[in-house]
């Protein structure tokens, strides 16, 4: 039994989906446990694409049981149409597969208005978030008045919450932002409606998890966007609304930390960023622009084009330390292919001062300068290497150079966006 988290290490779209579909099979049980459909995990099997948002990569493994644990906001519409999509394409034959948590909170309607609304009110400040409502929700939930997914099954109790919390929501949507309210009936009736659709899939996920673990069954757990995006460890305030870190697994899916086993940090062999915030190593030139192009830089959600820089090893170290990092798995070596030489930053210049470690606010991120090393690049083609040994001496340089600055081992090496594309030089669930 290993249970295995998969954690991103930067800000978000390391390419944690790709890497959680190969780890699958070897796992009984794959969990998510925080964020919503923000998050965009592109899959390439056999040549075809899925593109899931909440719900768990292991879903194309047709033995893997996948748990939406209680830290996750759901939005109903999104889960539902993504669940119809899996069934028309024959990937989700036996519904059982797919567990949600009674004690998820729901993303409603004025969630997501109230999320474009106040980004359009906060023009230049904007945080440029995804639009799905996520910080609305998860403000709900920490103030007391959000609606769980137990809630939808409940009717009557359901229209009680509702009115309760629409007085409020309307007020600030109508009075402060000039939006349309939104009419409480008519969403209390497809509410009801989001329950009985789900119902079959509600579970204690908590238990599930635990008979899983106690019958030493292997468990991954999937996180979503990245530690730089965690809204106590990232670049705050541009970060999501929740805990992304490792530590985040114990709360959102219920499970004490005693029962983790391995962290595995994904990081892109490069860096990139989506939406607003400090980003030191961002290339905003020609290199930039040539990352962007060689490694398609576009987001799975909303189709945004990806800031691009060079890899940030002060970033890493920091992850390694939040996360408890056992490992790294570095996705889109093939990208840096032809790219000449390559830069990676060691430390940051700040107000002249050399600084190893991340700085704590944003001020102090802002004014930081990377400061570089530069590595041999290589030419070659290398999305048909197959194991290490076949990497050029380059590109095994580069990698061994990042397991040394960053004190963590490169378990995972990713050359391309199918599953075969991977180089694994040893078994993330051997026995610990
Ligand atoms: P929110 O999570 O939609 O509230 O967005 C807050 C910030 O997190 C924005 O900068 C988004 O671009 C970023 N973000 C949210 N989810 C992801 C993701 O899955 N990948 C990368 N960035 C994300």
């Amino acid at each position: 039994m290993t249970a295995l988290v998969a954690v991103g290490a930067q800000w978000g779209d390391e390419g944690k989906g790709k890497v959680v579909d190969w780890l699958a099979p070897h796992a009984q049980l794959v969990v998510r446990y925080h964020g919503g459909n923000n998050a965009g995990h592109t899959l390439v099997v056999d040549g075809v694409k899925t593109v899931l948002h909440v719900v768990p990569a292991g879903v194309l493994n047709p033995s893997t049981i996948n748990l939406i644990g209680p830290g996750v906001v759901v939005n109903p519409d999104g889960l539902l149409t993504e669940l119809e999509a899996l069934k028309e394409r024959g990937l989700l034959r036996d519904p059982s597969r797919v567990r949600l948590s009674g004690r998820a909170h729901v993303i409603l309607p004025w969630h997501t208005t109230l999320d474009k609304a106040r980004e359009e009110a906060a023009g230049e400040l904007a945080i440029g978030t995804t639009g799905r409502g996520i910080g609305p929700a998860y403000e709900d939930k920490v103030t007391r008045r959000g609606i769980r997914v137990a809630d939808l099954l409940d009717p009557e109790g359901l229209r009680e919450l509702l009115v309760r919390i629409a007085e409020q929501k309307n007020f600030e949507l109508v009075e402060y932002y000039k939006w349309e309210p939104i009419d409480v009936d008519a969403l209390h009736k497809q509410a009801v409606e989001w329950g009985r659709q789900l119902e079959p899939y509600v579970d204690n996920t908590v238990h599930t998890l635990e008979e899983a673990l106690s019958a030493g069954k292997s468990v991954l757990f999937e996180g979503a966007q990245g530690t730089f995006l965690d809204v106590d460890h990232g670049t705050y305030p541009y970060v999501t609304s929740s805990n992304c870190v490792a530590g985040a697994v114990c709360t959102g899916a219920g499970v004490g930390p005693t029962r983790i086993d391995r962290v595995l940090g994904i990081t892109k062999a490069y860096t990139t960023r989506v939406g607003g915030g400090p980003f030191p190593t961002e290339e905003t030139g020609e290199f930039g622009e040539r990352l962007r192009e060689a490694g398609a830089e576009f987001g799975a959600t909303t189709g945004r084009a990806r800031r691009c820089g060079c890899l940030d090893i002060v970033m890493l170290r920091e992850s390694a330390t939040v996360n408890g990092l056992t490992a790294l798995a570095m996705n889109k070596l093939d990208v840096l292919s032809g790219l000449g030489e390559l830069r990676i930053a060691t430390a940051y210049r700040v107000d002249g001062k050399l600084k190893n470690e991340f700085p704590m606010t944003l001020a102090e991120l802002k004014r930081a300068e990377p400061v570089y090393e530069t590595l041999p690049g290589w030419d070659e083609d290398i999305t048909g290497c197959r194991r290490y040994e076949d990497l050029p001496s380059a590109a095994q340089s580069y990698v061994e150079r990042v397991e040394a600055l960053v004190g963590v081992p490169v378990e995972i090496i990713s050359i391309g966006p199918g599953r075969d594309e991977t180089i694994a030089r040893i078994d993330p669930f051997r026995p610990v």
